[in-house]
């Protein structure tokens, strides 16, 4: 994995590669080879450090720690933990994003996606007078469940999940009562000398996924499509291409999206314009980058005059900072890596953070508040200017404007997806049922380093998917890595087996389709919610994958615990450092097959996981009477 000329990592994007290392900045590229490191504890989970006994590490020759806890133990609490923290995440995001879309009804904002928003009341069964009363009472379902106790169920639970799925959930018990409270729980209980039931601590694992599935991502997506818009399938360029040194640029990191809502619109407004003409510019250009970005980029349609795409995921935002041509970023959220400050500090790049969850130590902390809107905007505005005249001409530029692609279609989501098939998704389950498209994979998730380096394992599984004529869905950091290397760029369907190459030929799709940020994964289990309706069987019969292979958060941990509550195979390349757990491992990778019809699959070798996965998808096209 490490590139051996210049001992930095690979990458799957070559571009991107040889312009890091043409740069005299230090990346994670270049600290990956430091850390290579690994302790062996870590990696399988048997490290306590819960109290000061600890730390204790679990070997064949001291099989407890100095409380009694054994491996199983350990490896639950730890992750559990994880699992509580990403959960935590994306509550947070989902809270936010329920909260401005109340302020939004009750200011009388504009409400951009006006379907979503009636369809949101219709399912919540919301009675309302006007789409912004409509907006109040939807965004107050949302925070009263969030707010609910342990022992009183979310009641949205059982309105937007699908119903075979909910009456499995009631079998086996993991119905979640308030999801933050269900947080707050899990930590209590992966505490010292508090559960020691591996067992216990997993089923809890489930019961965060699926709030963390349904609200932290299926929610927060449909609360900023009232918001933001709809996404609208369309081409747009991807990678360095879209920075433009004419701009003064203004890179975005986070997943709260409906953040930037008011500061996208006034970028388009002519005074706003005007001000960056009078500094020397043509205007302001949001660079999106990390989740954040994708979802500008799927929602572009809306945005075209100061948005022309997506630059990278997290791990190219050392890069693109590299370039000297971006003026201020704007950060509201994770994935935003620590790595980036002393690049933006070489480059002059002023630094706001809008959220202290996210507080960077050299950026400016401006609150978000819905209600001071219009003075979080002008300081933006204001802040991005100054930086502009400050360091222009005084940091070298160099943009690699080969970089990425002209036209990547982008823009997809559940509904415009079956709008584009024709109103139905019968199209799609017949082009399955005729064996054109073997099945589906949702290859989701994040970027990390150290699946075979940055992006190669999800490229190279993709391609080795796509020639087996399984369809890839992406959503996450790994969607940026796919589209900057081609994948859903015209070209890329001659990479697919020659049944799934016809079928993007005749739809004009690539094999490949970008469904935008990880909040998306929301997204995916609607699609799979409506063809699994669509043909009365439940998710875990049907002929689709789930893989997260460089999953790197522990946010992607509860985005896999709702996959697996879904009953999907979860495919990783990386252990989510567990396998020092014997009954852990074995629960996770072969009982849960019984429980949810979920199952973890851990291979770090891509041809055997795309074997897996399509035998997967071969034994349930089977079951379900398909030819082959
Ligand atoms: Fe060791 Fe137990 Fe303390 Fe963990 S909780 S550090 S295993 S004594
Ligand atoms: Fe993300």
């Amino acid at each position: 994995m490490s590139c051996i000329s210049c001992k930095m990592c690979e990458s799957a994007d070559k571009k991107l590669e040889s312009f890091v290392a043409s740069k005299d900045v230090e990346t994670a590229f270049h600290r990956t080879e430091d850390q290579k490191v690994k302790c062996g504890f870590g990696l399988q989970g048997v490290c306590c450090r819960l109290c000061a006994n600890g730390p204790c590490r679990i070997t064949p020759k001291s099989p407890r720690g100095i409380c009694g806890a054994d491996a199983d133990t350990i490896v639950a609490r730890n992750f559990l933990r994880a699992v509580a923290s990403g959960a935590a995440c994306y509550l947070h995001v989902v809270e936010n994003t329920a909260r401005n879309l109340k302020k939004l009804g009750e200011s009388k904002g504009v409400i951009k996606g006006e379907k979503t928003i009636d369809e949101l009341a219709q399912i919540f069964e919301i009675e309302a007078n006007d789409r912004h009363e409509k907006c109040i009472k939807v965004a107050q379902k949302v925070l009263d469940d969030l707010y609910k106790a342990r022992d009183e169920k979310m009641e949205l639970v059982e309105k937007i999940a699908y119903t075979p799925r909910v009456k499995k959930w009631k079998e086996i018990g993991i119905m979640p009562g308030g999801a933050k409270s269900e947080v707050f729980d899990a930590i209590v209980k992966s505490s010292t000398n508090l559960n020691s039931d591996p067992v216990d601590m997993l089923i809890n694992c489930l019961n965060l996924g699926i709030s963390t599935g349904l609200y932290g991502l299926t929610l927060t997506n449909l609360l900023n499509d009232v918001i933001l818009g709809e996404p609208v399938i369309r081409t747009a360029p991807v990678g360095f291409r879209v920075i433009d040194k004419d701009y003064i640029n203004i890179m975005i990191t986070g997943h709260q999206h409906s953040t930037f809502a008011h500061f996208q619109d006034r970028l388009k407004d002519e005074e706003i314009v005007n001000l960056a003409k009078k500094a020397g510019a043509k205007g302001f250009r949001l660079v999106g980058c990390t989740c954040v970005g994708q979802d500008l980029q799927l929602r572009g349609e809306h945005y075209q005059e100061v948005f022309e795409g997506h630059a990278g995921n997290n791990f190219t935002s050392e890069a693109v900072l590299s370039t000297g041509a971006i003026d201020m970023i704007a950060s509201e959220f994770n994935c935003t890596i620590p790595g980036i400050e002393p690049i933006a500090d070489k480059y002059k790049v002023k630094m706001i953070c809008l959220d202290d969850v996210a507080k960077k130590v050299n950026a400016e902390y401006v609150p978000f508040d819905r209600e001071n809107i219009e003075l979080i905007t002008d300081r933006l505005i204001n802040e991005a200017l100054q930086s502009y005249k400050s360091r222009r001409g005084e940091v070298e530029i160099d943009i690699p404007s080969d970089h990425g692609h002209d036209v990547s279609l982008t823009g997809v989501s559940e509904k415009n997806l079956k709008a584009f098939l024709g109103d139905s998704w019968k199209p799609l389950i017949n082009l399955i049922a005729e064996g054109k498209i073997k099945g589906i994979a949702a290859v989701v998730g994040c970027s990390n380093m150290t699946a075979k380096g940055h992006d190669v394992f999800t490229v190279e599984l993709t391609k080795e998917l796509i020639k087996r004529d399984i369809i890839v869905l992406s959503a996450g950091c790994s969607t940026g890595g796919l589209e900057n290397v081609g994948l859903m760029s015209p070209g890329a369907e001659d990479l697919a087996g020659e049944n799934l190459r016809e079928v993007c030929k005749s739809l004009g799709i690539p094999p490949v389709l970008n469904f935008g940020p990880c909040l998306a994964i929301g997204r995916l289990e609607i699609v799979a919610t409506q063809i699994a309706n669509e043909l009365g069987i439940d998710i875990p019969q049907l002929p689709l994958v789930l893989s997260a292979p460089q999953w790197l958060e522990e946010q992607a941990l509860a985005d896999g615990a709702f996959g697996l509550a879904l009953g999907l195979p979860l495919h990783l390349a990386l252990p989510p450092f567990i396998t020092g757990g014997k009954l852990v491992t074995e629960i996770l990778t072969e009982k849960l097959k019984d429980i949810t019809g979920g199952q973890v699959i851990v291979d770090s070798d891509v041809i055997s996981s795309a074997d897996t996965l399509e035998k997967i998808v071969i034994d349930r096209r089977e079951k379900l009477g398909l030819k082959e």
